[in-house]
């Protein structure tokens, strides 16, 4: 604790081939999947972050027995609603708000109360947006007013299948719901705007009964309940979240290119993609093929020092919701004015992140116009930092506030000191090895 990461400006060139940790997303929802079939299931290339360590941990309170060595994990699922566990047991699902609000969905017939826990800024979000749909459900809570962590929950005998309208564009609720669906007793409806649609590709791939009627805005999601699924081997892909810092780093550097093998493309989750080359770059991906339900490819990106402006459509927002930081960046370096609207969930997540990129910009000399849910960045791409310091504080212990910092340092030079070097774990444990292995300096202080 305590302890800063220092970066001095370095001009670095590299030609890499590179491979990145395993897909957050999908490695939950493997190991939740896993726990709730029959018999063994083997995952490989599981992501070995503190989010995913802290849910098979969770998942080990919940009576399922799970093993661990290196990136290959082994579960014994018992079945549907299969958790055994005492009575007053509590979950710490650490900074995991996925983790946090899914299991709840596999909650729904527990016949204890069962205490949900977190660290100090997953207590700070909202549950009232999983709270509601369970309750129709059949589960009851005890929570605070505001509804977030600690709260308790316990279900009941008879999960209702619901009609749920999902009108945020958040993959944890839709989640949620599906998850809970599994034990419902008839069909579960739900009207989802887009998000990412990990959880119905991999009930496809399992053989668990799901309709899926995709729509220019929204999903419709049929789901029947009560269907005992077979136990399942995954592979899990490259997280693209993680590979974002270094295709941005890549372009916005000089005479640099990467290759990243195997990643997760899934277009609910690569829309940063789309506005990086509608911002001129040029990345490719390669070797596309499907693999478990799930796009997969080799990314391939070259250095770009000059981007056009961009007016990022919010159709397009929630495939890019864990990237925004990280684009915004992208914008700062770019001629011309960017602007993105609709980003009220941006705040809703492990930090304020639209007012906190937007401060962070603004410590780089970037102007920027914060309105509502929508702000405006006056790209310069002459931006360089000399030898001015930049303090950054990263208060909420945001892992990819302090990834996109790191990132910002080396494209735009000058003496940076960034708080809090642990919360990068939560997400992508490889971070800074990664960034090693490509030349890059720095020092913890
Ligand atoms: C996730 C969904 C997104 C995303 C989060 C992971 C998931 O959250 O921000 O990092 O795995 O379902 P919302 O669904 O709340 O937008």
């Amino acid at each position: 604790m305590g302890k800063k990461l220092l970066i001095n400006y370095n001009d670095n060139r590299f030609k890499k081939t590179i491979s990145i940790d395993g897909d957050k997303s999908i490695s939950i929802r493997a190991l939740l999947l896993g726990s709730q079939a029959y018999g063994k299931t083997f995952i490989k290339n599981i992501l070995l972050s503190e989010d995913i360590l802290n849910s098979i941990h969770c998942l080990k309170k919940l009576g399922i027995r799970i093993f661990l060595k290196k990136k290959k994990c082994l579960i014994y699922g018992k079945g549907l609603n299969g958790f055994t566990y005492k009575k007053k047991i509590v979950l710490d699902a650490g900074n995991s708000g996925t983790f946090a609000r899914l299991i709840l969905g596999l909650l729904v017939k527990s016949p204890h109360y069962i205490k949900l826990i977190g660290d100090k800024s997953l207590s700070k979000r909202d549950f009232g947006r999983v709270i509601s749909p369970l309750q129709k459900i059949g589960a009851s809570f005890i929570t605070n007013k505001k509804k977030s962590l600690p709260l308790q929950m316990i279900g009941s005998d008879f999960a209702n299948p619901i009609i749920y309208f999902e009108n945020r564009g958040s993959a944890q609720c839709k989640s949620t719901v599906m998850l809970a669906a599994l034990n419902s007793r008839g069909q579960t409806i739900i009207k989802a705007k887009k998000s990412r649609d990990h959880t119905e590709n991999i009930f496809n791939h399992l053989g668990i009964p799901i309709i899926v009627k995709k729509n220019k805005n929204f999903d419709i999601i049929k789901v029947k309940g009560q269907k005992e699924f077979k136990s399942f081997k995954y592979n899990i892909p490259s997280d693209p979240s993680s590979c974002a810092f270094f295709i941005v780093l890549t372009l916005l550097s000089k005479n640099c290119e990467l290759n990243i093998k195997n990643v997760n493309v899934n277009p609910s989750r690569i829309g940063y993609i789309k506005i990086l080359n509608k911002m001129g770059a040029k990345i490719k991906l390669k070797n596309l093929k499907k693999k478990y339900g799930e796009m997969q490819a080799d990314i391939f990106v070259k250095s770009q020092p000059t981007l056009k402006k961009i007016n990022c459509p919010p159709s397009l927002n929630s495939s890019l919701i864990d990237e925004f930081l990280i684009i915004f960046l992208a914008a700062a370096k770019a001629k011309g004015v960017s602007s993105f609207s609709n980003l009220g969930e941006l705040d809703k997540k492990e930090s304020p992140r639209l007012k906190l990129g937007s401060k962070l910009l603004n410590q780089l000399g970037i102007k920027t116009k914060l309105i509502n849910d929508s702000i405006k960045i006056f790209g310069n791409p002459e931006t360089n930092l000399k030898k001015k310091t930049i303090n950054i504080k990263n208060y909420f212990k945001d892992h990819r506030i302090f990834m996109t910092s790191v990132i910002a340092a080396y494209i735009f030079g000058g003496v940076w000191k960034i708080n809090d070097i642990n919360s990068y774990k939560s997400s992508f444990p490889s971070f800074l090895n990664i960034l090693k292995k490509l030349g890059y300096k720095f020092k913890l202080v």
